[in-house]
């Protein structure tokens, strides 16, 4: 069953998703060479600390830290560690954070100083295939019609879309149905109805959408070392469409 949520429970919702946005723009001056994943997640844990939330990974079948800090050919779930960011290279951050027991998720990927044509080209339309995702998004329509948006707008340009890992409905728990995958046909899968909360979250990569599991059982890259990108919001399903709960308030960047 895919939960409606209250008004209360959404205007937590809108905390949560709100502490989320801002780990995110805490941790981004930090996004330089030199520093490692380790201390990203250490910031990112004080700062969700500090706001009165709890990391929503940390725990979560066993993931050991607060963020997901996956660079270059890793897709998600790099687990934070003393290796450094180069210059050169892109970083898909994933941070989520539980306020008064209701969570929020959101994943960014970053460049680390200046990165190579391709790798601009992955991040600036991976990015763009979340907001086609989102567009279609309001009462009526269908989990189908969200996939298929981002299926075009990625094949159309050239990109590889993950089959095996999808978005989700989001609430008191980080995973609630429905799942929401990357690809799709159109007016096919759930109806969305107004007071639904799911995350949308395209992960597509420069080459093959083919990935493995590394010995770590947490780690996921692509299998001919491609690199891959990862934008993903948290939103509501509102009377006319949609809101980000992920992002800034009342016209805040
Ligand atoms: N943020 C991931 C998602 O978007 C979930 C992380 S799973 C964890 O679905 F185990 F790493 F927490
Ligand atoms: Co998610």
């Amino acid at each position: 069953m895919i939960s409606i949520k209250s008004e209360r429970e959404i205007s937590l919702l809108k905390e949560a998703g709100h502490i989320v946005y801002l780990t995110h723009k805490y941790l981004k001056p930090f996004i330089k060479a030199g520093i490692t994943t380790k201390e990203l997640d250490k910031l990112a844990y004080d700062f969700i600390t500090s706001k009165g939330a709890t990391p929503s990974f940390k725990g979560y079948n066993g993931y050991p830290a607060t963020i997901c800090a996956s660079i270059n050919q890793e897709v998600v779930h790099g687990i934070p560690g003393n290796r450094k960011l180069k210059n050169g290279d892109i970083i898909s951050i994933d941070i989520g954070a539980c306020f008064k027991g209701y969570h929020g998720d959101s994943a960014w990927t970053y460049a680390v100083g200046e990165v190579e044509e391709n790798k601009k080209y992955l991040m600036e339309h991976t990015e763009k295939s979340l907001y086609f995702g989102l567009e279609v998004i309001k009462p009526g329509a269908r989990v189908g019609d969200i996939g298929n948006a981002i299926e075009s707008y990625a094949t159309k340009h050239k990109l590889g879309v993950i089959k095996e890992l999808v978005g989700h409905g989001v609430g008191k728990n980080i995973h609630e149905e429905p799942d929401v995958p990357n690809y799709g046909i159109k007016g096919t899968g759930p109806i969305l109805k107004e007071g639904m909360v799911i995350a949308v979250e395209p992960m597509l990569t420069s080459k093959s959408p083919e990935i493995v599991l590394l010995d770590d059982d947490w780690t996921i890259e692509t299998e001919d070392y491609s690199d891959a990108a990862h934008y993903e919001h948290t939103v509501v399903v509102t009377k006319n469409g949609y809101k980000i709960l992920t992002g800034g308030k009342n016209g805040e960047e």
